[in-house]
């Protein structure tokens, strides 16, 4: 259930009698160390009060569409945004109709419309109404686009017949929106991804550094580590917790980030070079505290090692992914760094004022990519970190399954097609 650490779990829940155990699935779901946001329609309040969610979930309950107070607050869009994965549960046999047909009348209906990650039901209903074949088509063809459909489970239900609809039990429920998460496309593969800023020091109380936040980095190690990486993550001064199941030393400056680094190469299949490392450095930092007694003060600057540059210099074959973070001519930029620097591939992002959808992407919890690999890009649209790196971590395995099969055919790699 590891895969649930730390993930964004917006819960719907719809009117059922099946309601009530909800409220334990909160409960595990926080147990497994997700976060939960609970969505309910009026038909849920009917069987169980929003306050019993939001004791159990820590978070205030979303219930209307519009209503200008929680629009403010975390509106629809946001909520969509937020999510990592979306669990109806209890789902009715209407929710399921309406799904089907994408309303977009309640707020439940609208997050899942407007929310492109993955989407999990729970049915719960009377028996008679699961084998309907209204309800059953409407399962078969949200199963088509992709929805994981849990259970029902048969047994005892509360009407007094006996059939299949009750909702699956919370545990198996669990059990199975984990899976979600856990792809395996990188299991016996070391990944090596630095994060964060740097910082170089002026003096013993000041230095030089950059807004990063390590968001961008940390949501792809998590991702890589979903997808059964070994992941060793490198990261800079932050204040986000460790993600689950991987190996993380702390750096402060560009010095001390290539050494942490320069050091682990040898066991990288991957590199992921997120960090914003400073670009220069003060070329001396006094052990004294520099006085306010001048009007001026001039820092001489050298440049940092460039990290990643020197990595491709010592492993030319080790598949490694650089960032890039531009203000302007975004595209140009990016190409230049993958063909200047040797890269097997380049994520851009723009930064700063350009930014304007993500709010200068430093710090904030949304990005948008342009990916560059030689011979072909692609573009994924403003969604949160999270979602970025788990697009992000299985185009970087397709373009490392297409390298290492040319590695080992001897073949150049020819690319046939632009996506
Ligand atoms: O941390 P967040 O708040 O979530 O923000 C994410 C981000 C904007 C920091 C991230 O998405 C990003 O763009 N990271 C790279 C920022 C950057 O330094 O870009 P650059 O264009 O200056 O550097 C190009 C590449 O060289 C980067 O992969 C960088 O890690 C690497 N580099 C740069 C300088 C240096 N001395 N050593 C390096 O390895």
């Amino acid at each position: 259930m590891t895969q649930l650490a730390n993930k964004h779990i917006l819960l719907g829940v719809t009117g059922s009698i099946a309601a009530y155990k909800a409220a334990d699935l909160v409960r595990r779901l926080r147990e497994a160390g997700a976060e939960v946001r609970v969505v309910m329609t009026d038909g849920a309040c009917e069987f169980v009060t929003p306050m019993t969610f939001q004791a159990v979930s820590g978070q205030p309950v979303h219930r209307h569409l519009l209503d200008a107070g929680a629009e403010a607050a975390m509106g629809h869009i946001e909520l969509a945004r937020w999510a990592d994965a979306i669990l109806v549960a209890p789902a009715s046999a209407n929710f399921l109709a309406r799904l089907v047909q994408g309303r977009a009348d309640d707020l439940l209906s609208t997050v899942c419309l407007a929310s492109a990650v993955p989407l999990a039901v729970a049915p719960a209903m009377n028996a008679a109404m699961w084998a309907n074949p209204a309800t059953a088509e409407n399962a078969r063809n949200l199963q088509k686009r992709g929805v994981l459909l849990i259970g029902p489970d048969r047994g005892e239900q509360a009407c007094g017949e006996v059939g299949a609809g009750r909702m699956s039990e919370p545990a198996a429920i669990l059990a199975q929106l984990s899976e979600l998460f856990a792809t395996g496309s990188l299991t016996g593969k070391t990944v090596l991804i630095t994060a964060g800023p740097t910082r170089e020091a002026i003096d013993p109380v000041r230095y030089l550094s950059n807004h990063s936040s390590g968001k961008m980095g940390y949501a792809l190690a998590e991702a890589a580590a979903e997808a059964g990486a070994r992941v060793i993550l490198v990261s800079g001064p932050v204040s986000l917790p460790t993600p689950a199941h991987l190996e993380r030393i702390d750096v402060v400056s560009a010095e001390q980030m290539y050494t942490a680094v320069m050091e682990r190469t040898e066991q990288a299949d991957i590199f992921i070079a997120t960090a914003a490392v400073a670009d220069y450095r003060p070329t001396r930092a006094p052990t004294e505290k520099i006085k306010k007694d001048q009007a001026h003060l001039n820092l001489a600057l050298e440049k940092t090692p460039d990290i990643l540059a020197s990595v491709k210099q010592r492993h030319p074959r080790l598949f490694c992914v650089g960032f890039a973070a531009e203000t302007a001519d975004l595209a140009h930029y990016a190409r230049a760094k993958l063909q200047e620097k040797r890269l097997e591939m380049v994520v851009a992002n723009p930064v700063g004022p350009a930014a304007v959808e993500t709010r200068g992407t430093f710090g904030s919890d949304t990005n948008a990519l342009q990916v560059f690999w030689p011979g072909g890009e692609i573009e994924l649209a403003l969604a949160g970190k999270a979602q970025l790196a788990r697009q992000l971590i299985p185009l970087i395995v397709s373009r490392y399954e297409t390298g290492s099969r040319a590695a080992a055919s001897g073949a150049n790699v020819v690319e046939l097609k632009k996506n």
